[in-house]
């Protein structure tokens, strides 16, 4: 959708009769270009054009360069032109300009060919690069960040090959530097927020229940006395600890009866999936911190590692709590949601599941238990 918004800008600023506009994909060892919007509009499907296809929309993605032809029916542009590439579906073309679209980075990121209709008899102007040179600037990084948000959103293939793309979205995500004019901090922030909502589609579904876990969390990490910057962290990072739930097989994931031991150590590795893909960016290390530690417990009977008491980062100590209170309020397919009273019963002195002084951090249990009126 933001692509159909850039190229329309980009017709208007350089008054061209329609384009067409393509992203630069590099999938499997494959370099390709996938039409992600075109003016007059297609109905088809977007189309894939492998990188070695001679056009004049790859040679632009291979340099670069932006290539203008004032009379496309001249020969030596129809040597160049691939009218199924290069030109707006059912479009005539007097005048072609192709330029390649780049984020901050000026790495190529797509392409935008336009063109102008044989009867207007319009060329592009020379002052065209400038236009160029600021249209990228404005929609460059914008229509990158949007299709990486798209990617993670369908993303449905192998567990390995999902973690390795979502690497590194999440890598590129966690550098761009701002979004349709949010700044620096706050794209970020917005970034991995939506990183954590697109796992949460793999898993429960819950709803709200990461920007919860991200304020419970937040606010136990204030009662012991941590300094701003670290709860500030903790506040961004919590959101994340089931992230690594991407990688699990689907089957597993959505499996309602018992899980055999295979299948257990296989939704065990969240943790562990979780880690690695969030340790891509030093402004995720916390994050990566709690995925992987997030069903440690106090004596040393939890996953991945059974680490033990101080061993466990305090972080991960306290979204585990965190977590599971929501988990206690939030109704589940196979559980009725506690009200507080209950839930902050199980957590003071458990269940037949929770063994309190096994699994809890006694100085965060007693940090909730100080303050326990606030997380109703
Ligand atoms: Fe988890
Ligand atoms: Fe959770």
């Amino acid at each position: 959708m933001l692509a159909g918004k850039a190229l329309h800008q980009a017709c208007v600023l350089m008054q061209a009769d329609g384009g067409v506009l393509y992203l630069l994909r590099h999938e499997q060892g494959k370099t390709s270009l996938v039409r992600a919007a075109a003016l007059p509009e297609l109905a088809d499907q977007p189309d894939n054009i492998p990188i070695d296809r001679p056009a004049i929309s790859t040679i632009v993605a291979q340099t670069g360069s932006t290539l203008k032809f004032d009379d496309a029916t001249a020969t030596e542009a129809t040597a160049m032109i691939d009218p199924d590439t290069d030109l707006p579906p059912g479009m005539e073309s007097g005048a072609i300009a192709a330029f390649a679209l780049t984020n901050h980075a000026r790495d190529v990121v797509g392409v935008v060919t336009l063109s102008n209709d044989l009867s207007s008899d319009r060329a592009f102007a020379h002052e065209s690069k400038d236009l160029i040179a600021r249209f990228n600037r404005l929609a460059g990084a914008a229509v990158e960040r949007a299709d990486l948000l798209d990617q993670i959103g369908q993303i449905r293939f192998d567990p390995t090959e999902r973690n390795d793309r979502l690497r590194r979205q999440v890598e590129k995500l966690a550098f761009i530097e701002d979004i349709d004019g949010v700044r620096g901090d706050d794209a970020f922030r917005l970034a991995i927020s939506m990183l954590a909502r697109a796992a949460e589609i793999y898993d429960e579904g819950t709803g709200n229940h990461v920007f919860r876990v991200n304020e419970y969390s937040h606010f136990l990490g204030q009662t012991l006395g941590m300094d701003a910057n670290y709860c500030h962290q903790l506040r961004y990072s919590a959101q994340l600890h089931d992230v690594g739930k991407i990688g699990v097989a689907p089957a597993v994931l959505r499996k309602t009866t018992a899980l055999n031991a295979e299948e257990r150590r296989e939704m065990d590795n969240h943790t562990v999936y979780g880690h690695r893909i969030l340790s891509q960016s030093p402004r995720l290390a916390m994050a990566a911190e709690i995925a992987l530690n997030h069903h440690e417990k106090w004596d040393g009977s939890g996953y991945p590692d059974g680490k033990r008491a101080d061993e466990i980062p305090l972080a991960a100590r306290i979204v585990q709590i965190a977590d599971i209170y929501d988990a206690l309020r939030s109704r589940r397919p196979y559980k009725p949601s506690l009200d507080h009273a209950e839930a902050r019963n199980i957590i003071l002195h458990g269940d037949d599941r929770i063994d309190v002084a096994g699994h809890f951090d006694p100085r965060v249990v007693e940090a909730f238990g100080d303050t326990h009126e606030s997380f109703d």
